[in-house]
This record gives structure tokens, sequence and C-alpha cells, in this order.
């Protein structure tokens, strides 16, 4: 069975952990969007793992992984991450990268970094790898792919139609320094060094010979965070949902049997943009504290909150979620009280919204609706078997799933691959 794993709230949900987990089953692992604006950990006999790029399932040793043509790329973080992996004694000989997939080069995290740090209003909160402006090019038709890096042809041909755009812009928008066509090509020689033992130009051979072995996909960021669905503009700028998978690995939909969404049994986030359930008090805290909330690219705290069932019932519509995997709920062991977000209700008028409102801007009106539920009181992180669950904790997931519409078909108890159930 293919499946994808998607992020389904502002990420960071676990989804790394859940695609280790699945991945001793799939063939082929394929990382479908984002950049290393991603962190992904994952926990093996107390050893921690963190990948921004590479898909976790690299861990196997013997499974292809394919980093596909909807990712961008930044070269030096790249040949970081397999240096560390090879250090850390994992085989990466699999690891294949598409040669379509788009390259960040510094122009880009100058234009992030910069407007992250001068920004007053609107301010994004970003991780500063040059997504948003590597993606900006690409769209605009002014990227770079790995493709390019080796043939001195077509790299020099893009380069005399990019240069002269991207330098005025560089200069007179930004007041940042341009770049010639001499140091863009020894980048890009650098650049070609670096991504030689990876590069798949034979990708089309790669697909065609796994469509009939088991595919995972693995997404990054998560359902809230995509540029078409999420909390615009406070997004980041690619596609995490289920079909975000297709258009970035190169299969077609109908390839895909299920999409996995990874939830956490509360929500965080990081960056800026609305969050209606958000807890600025001791509960947030003590959430945080006891979840380990905060970024694993950025160090930055997560912003904690209460789950909330208005944005995940989105999740699984736009996300195409067809079963949930709920982590992080040991976290709430030692809780008294847990509360779930069913409805928001307008401050103004007291209107209640059961479906998630998409105009972002009125969301500082709305407040979350709750019901509670009594914790469990006891140390779950051991359990292997969904019924040794205490009673309230499988109340509260019965709950979720009726609130969600779909089954939660992996509960995971702690950050280790073994500290998982599967219903
Ligand atoms: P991702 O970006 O979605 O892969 O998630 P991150 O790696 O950014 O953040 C998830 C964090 O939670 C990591 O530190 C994981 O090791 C940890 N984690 C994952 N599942 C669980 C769980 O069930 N319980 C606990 N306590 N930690 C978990
Ligand atoms: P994983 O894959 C959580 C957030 C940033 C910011 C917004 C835009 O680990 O779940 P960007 O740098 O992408 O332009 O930033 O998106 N963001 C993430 N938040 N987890 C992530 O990845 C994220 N990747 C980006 O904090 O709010
Ligand atoms: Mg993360």
């Amino acid at each position: 069975m293919n499946k994808v794993v998607v992020g389904a709230q502002w990420g960071d949900e676990g989804k790394a952990k859940i695609t280790d987990l699945l991945a001793q089953d799939a063939d082929l692992i394929i990382r479908y969007q984002g950049g290393c604006n991603a962190g992904h950990t994952v926990v093996v006999d107390n050893k921690t793992f963190k990948f921004h790029l590479i898909p976790s399932g690299i861990l196997y040793g013997n499974k292809d992984c394919f980093i596909g043509a909807g990712t961008v790329i930044l070269p030096e973080y790249f040949e970081e991450e397999v240096n560390g992996l090879i250090k850390d004694g994992i085989d990466v000989s699999r690891l294949k990268v598409s040669p379509l997939a788009s390259i960040t080069m510094p122009y880009h995290t100058e234009v992030d970094g910069f407007v992250e740090s001068t920004a007053t209003k609107g301010k994004i909160g970003t991780t500063k790898k040059g997504i948003g402006p590597t993606y900006t090019d690409k769209y605009a038709r002014i990227g770079l792919k790995i493709q390019d890096l080796y043939s001195k042809e077509t790299l020099s041909e893009k380069l005399d139609v990019i240069l002269p755009i991207k330098n005025k812009t560089l200069e007179q928008v930004y007041g940042l320094k341009p770049y010639s066509k001499e140091q863009v090509l020894e980048l890009c020689e650098k650049y070609a060094k670096i991504f030689e033992p990876y590069v798949c130009f034979e990708w089309q051979d790669l697909l065609e010979k796994s469509k009939d072995k088991t595919i995972l996909f693995e997404g990054a960021q998560g359902v809230m965070l995509d540029v078409d669905y999420g909390t615009y503009p406070f997004v980041t700028s690619s596609n995490p949902i289920g079909g975000g998978a297709a258009t970035g690995s190169g299969y077609g939909p109908k390839i895909i049997d299920e999409v996995v969404g990874v939830a956490k049994a509360y929500v965080t986030r990081v960056g800026e943009g609305p969050f209606v359930t958000e807890l600025n008090d001791e509960i947030g805290n003590k959430i945080r504290e006891i979840g380990y909330e905060y970024g694993v690219t950025t160090g930055r705290p997560r912003r904690c909150g209460w789950f909330d069932a208005v944005t995940m019932r989105y999740a699984v519509l736009v996300g195409g979620l067809t079963t949930i995997a709920l982590t992080k709920v040991d976290v709430f062991d030692q809780f008294d009280e847990i509360k779930v977000c069913t409805a928001y209700k307008d401050t103004r008028n007291g209107k209640i919204y059961n479906s998630y409102p998409t105009d972002v801007y009125m969301h500082k009106y709305l407040e979350p609706v709750y019901e509670s539920h009594q914790g469990w009181k006891s140390n779950i992180t051991g359990i292997k078997n969904y019924n040794e669950l205490p009673e309230n904790c499988k109340k509260y997931l019965a709950r979720l799933e009726e609130l969600l519409g779909v089954p939660i078909s992996i509960v995971s108890v702690g950050p280790d691959r073994e500290q998982t159930i599967i219903k």
C-alpha cells in the first residue's frame, strides 16, 4: 500500500517518527516538497537523528530514498546533512536527488533574511532558509535546477537571463550586493560536485521500476502551512497537502492509497500567524516543557495550545487525510484536564463556526469553544497495545475520531520508534 505522510497541523507533528516507522514496509521513500526549513527528528535506540532534506527512511540503509522535483535544496545544507549521516555510519548510497529539484542560491537566503529582519508589519517568522525566494524564482521561471549544474551551455544561457533581473532586484529593491556571472558559475561548479554522487538522471527508470513496489511519500511542514490552503500569508511556499505528493514526486495521484495525517494531541506553531487555541499561560508553558516544544531547525520555542478539531476537520478535507497518526499523547500523562476545541465563536456577534473560516485576518475575533476531558494520570509511555491504554485516554481518542470523521490508526506515546501503538 502506497502512503503519504502529511503534517495535519502547523508542522512538527512528529512526521519523521511516523515516516521512519512506515518506511519499514516501503521500498522507495520520496520527499516531495519543502527544503531545509523542515526539521525532522527520529529516535532509534536512544539515538536521535535530525533530518532537514533527506528522507528519514535512509536509516534503514536498504531503501531507495528520493528527493523529488517539488523540493528546494540549499546545497551546503544538503552536504552537511549527508556528511553527518556518513559520520554516524549510515549508508547513503541509495540516496537520490531529482535533477528537477530547485536550488536555493545565496541570494535567496539573503533576501529571506533581509525581509524577515527588516519587516515592521506582516512578518512571517520564516526559518530564513531562503524557501520563499527560491519558490518565487521557480514560479517566476528564473530559478536554477540541479540538472543545470551539469550543462555549461544551459547554465550560461540561463544566467544571462536570470542575473540581470536578479541583480536589479537585489540592488534596487533590497539594497543587497549583486552577483557576477563568474561568481555564480564558480558557486555552481562547487554545487555540481556536492550533488554529483546523488543526482539521479535515471529517475524516470527509478519511478517506473518502483511502480509495483511500496512507495512512501514524506511530507514536510503541515496542511495549515500550505501555500494554497493554510493560514495565508503566514505559511510556507509549497504544498504539504496530500496532493503535493503527486506534483512533487513525479507520480500521478492514482498511485496513492492512503494519506496518513500526523497530528499532535495538542497544537504547536512556530513563527507568526493566527492560532485560535493558543495558550499564553501556565498550561501552554507546561505543554512546552513536557513536550519539549522547541524548533529543530531554529531552536525557537514553539507556541502551544489545545487540540483544534476545527482546523483538523479542515485538514482532513483539504489534506486528503484518510487516517490519523496521533503523537505526543504521553505529554498529557499528568494532566487533570484536557481540552478540545470543537468550534469557534465570533466575539463580535456570537456566531459559531463549525467549519474553518479562511479569512485569517478575522481570527483575532474568534475564541475557541472547548469541551473538557478528564486526564488519565498515569504513564503510558511503555504501552504497546491499544487495549491497555487507560480508559480516559481511549475515551479521548474515540472522541477525536468522532470529531474528525477518520480513524486514528497510530498512537504515539514517546519519541522512540518502539513507543508506538498500531490500532
Ligand atoms: P516533524 O517535523 O513533524 O518530523 O516533527 P519534529 O521532529 O520537528 O518534532 C517532533 C518532536 O516530538 C521530536 O522531538 C520527536 O522526537 C518528538 N516526538 C514524536 N512523537 C512523540 C511522542 O509520541 N511523544 C513524545 N514525547 N515525543 C514525540
Ligand atoms: P517540519 O517539516 C514548523 C514555518 C516557519 C514560518 C513559516 C514559513 O519540521 O514540520 P519558511 O521558512 O518555510 O518560509 O517559513 O513556516 N515552518 C515550519 N514550522 N515545522 C516546519 O517544518 C516548518 N517549516 C516552515 O516557522 O512560520
Ligand atoms: Mg519539525
